[in-house]
C-alpha cells in the first residue's frame, strides 16, 4: 500500500497462486469482496510491472458507506481478499485520430490507464488532469514524467487552489479538442454534469463517461411509495417497502442476487426486466437501455406501475 496523496492509497494486489492475471485493457475495473456484504468496485491502474500483480488507487470519501473506509483503515499488507475478473464499461478506443482524457480527482485512475495504452500504441491524446490541488493530484508525478517524454501526448493540470477555486471549464476543454477525438471523463458528479452538458450534442459513441470514483449520495427512497415485483421464474410476488430497494427485498427473501456498489453505479445487480414502467434511478444505463425498459438496476431504481416483473 502506497499513500498517493492526503486521501488516496494505492494498493498493489498480487496472486496467491502464481497464475497470470488477465490482461487489463484501459478502463478495466474489478470488484473487491472486502468482507460478508462489502463489495465495492475499483478502477485498475495498471498491472504493477507483472501480470501477476494488479495496481488500484481508493480515495478515503468521507460519505463512505463502508468501501473505502474499510480500505483505508483495515485493509492492511498481507490480508488475503477476493476479487472478481476485470470488466469494461468504459473502453478506449485508440484507433481514434485523437483522444481527449478528462479527470477529476480520483477519476484519474482509468484515464492514466488510458494514457499509458495511448502512449503505448503511439496515438494522439490529450490529458485534462484536474484536481484540488497538486498535492491532491494521485500519480501526478508519473503523469508529468510520461507527458514530457511523450511524442503523442500532451497534459494539462488545473489545481482549483491555483484558479481560485474557479474548477476546470470542461466546455473549453473540449472546444480546442479535434472534431473527430474520442471524449473520455471520469470524475466527480459537477465535473460530469458539466460534461454531458457540453457534449450533449456530439454523436454517442464519441462520448465516454465513467462514475466510478465519485462521490455519490446514496439512492433518496423519500419519494418512493411501496410497489410489487413479481419473480417470473418462480411466479413469487414480493412487496417492496418505500423504504427498502428491490434488491434488498431480494436479499431479504433468498434470492442469490448478485451486487457491488449498491449505489447505482457498477452494474452488477442489473436484471432483465419483463414487464411494468420502472422509475431508473441508476447512473450506468444508458438513456437508450433506459427508455426501452428491458434492463434494470435493482439496487436504486424503483416502480411507476404497481408492479415490475424480473426474469429471477
Ligand atoms: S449494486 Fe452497483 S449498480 Fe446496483
Amino acid at each position: 500500500m502506497t499513500r498517493q496523496t492526503p486521501q488516496v492509497l494505492s494498493i498493489v494486489l498480487e496472486t496467491l497462486n502464481q497464475e497470470p492475471l488477465p490482461t487489463l485493457r484501459p478502463g478495466d475495473h474489478i470488484d473487491l469482496h472486502l468482507r460478508a456484504g462489502l463489495t465495492r468496485s475499483y478502477s485498475l491502474v495498471g498491472h504493477a510491472g507483472s501480470h501477476l500483480r494488479y495496481e488500484i488507487a481508493v480515495a478515503l470519501d468521507l460519505h463512505s458507506r463502508g468501501g473505502s473506509r474499510y480500505v483505508h483503515q483495515q485493509l492492511r499488507v498481507g490480508d488475503e481478499i477476493e476479487i472478481s475478473g476485470p470488466r469494461n464499461l468504459f473502453e478506449l478506443h485508440p484507433e481514434a485520430p485523437h483522444s481527449v482524457l478528462i479527470a477529476g480527482g480520483i477519476g484519474i485512475t482509468p484515464v492514466w490507464s488510458m494514457a499509458q495504452e495511448l502512449e503505448r500504441l503511439g496515438r494522439p491524446w490529450t490529458l485534462h488532469f484536474a484536481a484540488r490541488s497538486r498535492a491532491h493530484a494521485a500519480y501526478l508525478e508519473d503523469i508529468e514524467k510520461l507527458a514530457r517524454g511523450s511524442v503523442c501526448g500532451r497534459l494539462f493540470t488545473h489545481f482549483d487552489d491555483e484558479a481560485g477555486g474557479v474548477p476546470l471549464d470542461i466546455a473549453a476543454a473540449l472546444a480546442s479538442a479535434p472534431k473527430d477525438s474520442q471524449l473520455y471523463c471520469c470524475g466527480p458528479a459537477a465535473m460530469l454534469n458539466a460534461y454531458e452538458e457540453a457534449t450533449a450534442k456530439l454523436p454517442k459513441d464519441q462520448v465516454h463517461l465513467e462514475r466510478f470514483g465519485s462521490v455519490q449520495a446514496a439512492p433518496s427512497v423519500a419519494t418512493s411509495h411501496e410497489f410489487e415485483v413479481v419473480l417470473a421464474r418462480s411466479g413469487k410476488k414480493l412487496s417492496v417497502p418505500a423504504d427498502k430497494s428491490i434488491l434488498d427485498v431480494l436479499l431479504d427473501n433468498g434470492v442469490n442476487a448478485q451486487f457491488g456498489c449498491m449505489q447505482g453505479v457498477c452494474g452488477m445487480c442489473e436484471v432483465a426486466l419483463l414487464d411494468g414502467v420502472p422509475d431508473h434511478r441508476d447512473q450506468i444505463l444508458n438513456k437508450e437501455t433506459q427508455q426501452a425498459n428491458t434492463r434494470l438496476i435493482v439496487c436504486c431504481s424503483r416502480s411507476l406501475s404497481p408492479s415490475l416483473t424480473l426474469d429471477l
